[in-house]
């Protein structure tokens, strides 16, 4: 995912298109009153799109200081030396995350603050189930390290690219050329780990055991599917 370009034009609201209102009639939903205190109290409130910006930052924070400790986990628990030195190289980018996420709440005015992320707390908890139903020093261990590796991976690009989307859209763009800086090594992480699975760890797992399971044959397909 990469930043859109602002086009300028905004596509009308559900409720703008079903009310017939035009752009500028409403403020955060509200109907404007057209008094100017009340206004100047409203422009002081966080948007709702300003408050979702920023409970997101509040969910990766928590999610990649857990990350550092379940990349620390697989690293340990990995068998080839290139899974070991991605997950050491990406451990090291995680922190860059870190800190960044920090650059980008003092850019909106805030404290760092996390926020428990549900989704990572079950992500590091599968990669820890993988470490314990895996032989120490198999290949199959890499195999399904780096699948869960990519699950992680996976779930960070679509936070990070809807939040750079998000900074876009409300003029944040130092903000958004931050997150995306991490964003692309997220995206390079996946593109890694998808190397070393391909290139050495699949094929050399396929030998640590024969099939058990009885192939059989397809039955005929429609074509529709
Ligand atoms: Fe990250
Ligand atoms: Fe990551």
């Amino acid at each position: 995912m990469k930043t859109a370009t602002k086009t300028g034009s905004k596509s009308s609201t559900k409720s703008s298109r079903s009310s017939g209102e035009g752009q500028g009639s409403t403020t955060n939903g509200m109907e404007s009153s057209g008094n100017q205190q009340q206004q100047g109290s409203q422009q002081s409130q966080p948007s709702y799109l300003q408050r979702f910006f920023t409970d997101q930052l509040k969910d990766m924070y928590y999610a990649e200081k857990e990350l550092l400790k379940g990349l620390e986990l697989m690293k340990q628990s990995s068998t080839t030396e290139e899974l070991e030195d991605a997950f050491e190289q990406h451990h090291k980018q995680t922190g860059r995350h870190i800190e960044r996420l920090e650059k980008v709440f003092r850019i909106i005015g805030k404290k760092p603050e996390a926020k428990k992320c549900e989704a990572m707390e079950g992500l590091l908890r599968e990669a820890r189930t993988i470490i314990d139903e895996t032989t120490e020093g198999s290949l199959t261990r890499d195999a399904a390290l780096i699948i869960a590796a990519q699950k992680i991976e996976h779930y960070e690009i679509a936070t990070y690219g809807g939040l750079v989307q998000l900074a876009v859209t409300m003029d944040l763009d130092r903000a958004a050329s931050i997150l995306e800086r991490t964003l692309n090594e997220e995206e390079e992480t996946d593109q890694l780990l998808t190397d070393i699975a391909e290139s050495y760890v699949n094929v050399n797992a396929e030998q640590e055991g024969g099939y058990s399971w009885q192939r059989e044959e397809m039955p005929q397909l429609s074509n529709s599917f």
